[in-house]
């Protein structure tokens, strides 16, 4: 067993959270949730996402975000400052306005799966990769990081099996571009463990272990399981989104993330290190389930919430 000492969680509430609510969901309520993750000393926060709002209204305020962000930062003297908020950039007229706004991380996001790609960015796997080839150049002339992201790596809403070495090959090309981490995306949460371990042993053979992460929704209600069996493996950094929220506009019937209060407890009750306030975190995932009226999706949330 090499469970890691130390886990970095990725928030993506404000990103993938959000970006499915039918109902909209005003810029002042994300620039309180973001500052709230925040708070809860969340050191890295995806809070917006630089795509067309034809194809996912709900990201439409991304400029008014990450300026807001960049002011927050730029006035802060707390802790508040350390956070890094990343958002999406499909493409250069993503990259470019992003840049306007002052952001220091940004992602790009790829699919091992041919028809998600087609559905998701409306181009091929190859023509994805040769989009976000001068993304990532000019990002990181510009001094911004980039992540790389490949959806789909345990199963496709429109193909089924996807077969580990389609996930590696993407994985390779993101690194080898210069992402600085490729995270693993189960997007509608049908992978199993052992499936999980099976298909990170292969994209370890290409990018190493210590900059992958996992991005595991939780529609079958395995990603905690999942989650076990990669940090056995040792995988450190895990993105989840607090109250469980979210999906894939574009993965039909794909429910939210991981819920991050839920992977909280299970590294605290293993051992590892955070650096996050739970109770903090579960204060805001009930306070952002009662802004949007629906149910507090994490389970660790409810609990302690009722338990006062
Ligand atoms: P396209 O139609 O092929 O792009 O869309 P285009 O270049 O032909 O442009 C069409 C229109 O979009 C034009 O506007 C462009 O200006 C505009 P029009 O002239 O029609 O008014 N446009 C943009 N507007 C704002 N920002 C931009 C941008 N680019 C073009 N960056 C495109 C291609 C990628 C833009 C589109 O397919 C899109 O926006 N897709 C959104 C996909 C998305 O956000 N999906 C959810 C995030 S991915 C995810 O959730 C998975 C993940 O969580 C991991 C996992 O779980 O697996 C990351
Ligand atoms: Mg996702």
């Amino acid at each position: 067993m090499h469970f890691p000492h130390k886990v970095r969680i990725v928030e993506v509430g404000a990103r993938d959270g959000l970006q499915n609510e039918s109902v909209p969901v005003s810029t002042a309520t994300k620039l309180e949730l973001i500052r709230r993750l925040s708070d809860s000393g969340l050191a890295h926060v995806e809070a917006a996402s630089f795509v067309s709002p034809r194809w996912v209204p709900q990201m439409a305020d991304h400029r008014e975000i990450m300026l807001a962000l960049r002011d927050s930062h730029a006035n802060s003297t707390t802790a508040k400052s350390a956070t890094t908020y990343s958002a999406l950039t499909p493409n250069m007229k993503g990259l470019e306005a992003a840049l306007e706004c002052g952001v220091r991380e940004v992602a790009v996001f790829g699919s091992a799966s041919e028809s998600f790609s087609q559905r998701n960015i409306n181009c091929s796997i190859a023509e994805s990769l040769a989009r976000f080839a001068p993304v990532v150049e000019h990002a990181l002339k510009a001094g911004v990081r980039v992540r790389g992201y490949v959806s789909c790596v345990l199963g496709c809403p429109y193909e089924g099996e996807i077969a580990p070495a389609e996930v590696a090959a993407v994985a390779r090309e993101l690194k080898a571009m210069g992402c600085y981490e490729v995270s693993l995306g189960d997007t509608i949460g049908v992978g199993t463990p052992l499936k999980a371990k099976h298909m990170l042993e292969q994209v370890s053979r290409e990018v190493p272990i210590t900059q992958l992460a996992a991005h595991f929704h939780d529609t079958y209600g395995q990603a905690l399981a999942n989650l076990y069996a990669v940090l056995e493996e040792g995988i450190a950094v895990i993105d989840s989104s607090v109250a469980g929220l979210g999906g894939c506009p574009y993965a039909k019937g794909a429910s939210g993330n991981v819920a991050s209060e839920d992977v909280l407890y299970l590294l605290e009750g293993m051992g590892i290190e955070t650096g996050v306030d739970l109770a903090a975190l579960a204060r805001t995932g009930d306070w952002i389930s009662r802004e949007l009226g629906r149910p507090n999706g994490s389970r660790v949330g409810q609990a302690l919430m009722a338990s006062g």
